[in-house]
């Protein structure tokens, strides 16, 4: 089957802090983002990869060129979009870029930069057994509770109290990429186009979308490299697994 991988990488990058889209941080001598795009072309699953990045971006956009030039015949299409205001926007904006005839295809945050190809094939492989919709997951170790904020006189004690504890054993915590029959995806991401600011907001992964179509969303078995850089301590952590035995 034809299947797309779209790389989102037009995050702020804020939370890490260094002034720069998050893409473009440095990581064991390259960017964010050479080393996503390295293990989508590695895991050998995509026939087209849509990168959206920062609308206004002009350093992506010249090393997406760059390791474009390198792939070797035969290789994925390399395709660049502008992202949007949101990661559910530039999604969007990557859907709209596909080719015609594409089946498949797989969302994948640029900034869980390590992901092992294996995560990519099992994806795929699940897509290929009949999974209109398949995420790579991993089981939890803290307890999960959900909170609210306090009122009154409560607030005076602490800002928040707990709600609930969900049993964690069938808590997961969900990473990318995540694969979806293509025609599936697009509906989802339409009936996403008419919710309000404060259900936009609450949008944190493409398979929730899915998931309100009430389209059945299977699991497989994520990886600890699949890290998501975020904060200063995943960007070191994301260092120590490139120089140890994992790297
Ligand atoms: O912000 P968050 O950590 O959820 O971002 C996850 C991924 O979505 C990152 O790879 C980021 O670059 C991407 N993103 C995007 N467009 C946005 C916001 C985030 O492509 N407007």
């Amino acid at each position: 089957a034809v299947t797309a991988v779209i790389v989102v990488a037009a995050g702020s990058g804020e939370r890490l802090g260094y002034g720069m889209p998050k893409a473009q941080v440095p990581l064991g001598g390259e960017t964010i983002l050479m080393h996503a795009l390295r293990g989508v072309v590695s895991s050998d699953v995509a026939r087209q990869i849509c990168v959206a990045v920062p609308k206004g971006d002009t350093v992506l956009r010249e090393s997406i060129a760059d390791f474009t030039v390198d792939l070797v015949d035969g290789g994925p299409e390399v395709t660049v979009v502008d992202g949007g205001s949101s990661r559910a926007n530039s999604v969007r904006a990557a859907l709209a870029a596909l080719e015609d005839g594409t089946e498949f295809v797989l969302v994948h945050d640029a900034a869980r930069a390590l992901t092992p190809e294996r995560v990519f094939q099992r994806v795929a492989d699940a897509l290929s057994s009949g999974a209109k919709a398949v995420i790579p997951a991993m089981p939890v170790v803290d307890t999960i509770k959900t909170v609210a904020e306090t009122d009154g006189q409560d607030a005076s004690i602490a800002p928040e109290v707990v709600t609930g504890t969900a049993p964690r054993e069938q808590l997961r915590a969900v990473q990318t990429p995540q694969g979806f029959e293509l025609a599936t995806l697009r509906r989802a991401h339409e009936a996403a186009e008419l919710f309000d600011e404060k259900q936009a907001a609450a949008v944190t992964d493409d398979a929730m979308l899915v998931e309100l179509l009430g389209v059945p969303v299977h699991a497989v078995r994520g990886a600890s490299q699949s890290l998501k850089i975020t904060t200063p301590l995943d960007l070191i952590i994301a260092e120590g697994l490139l120089e140890g035995p994992l790297g």
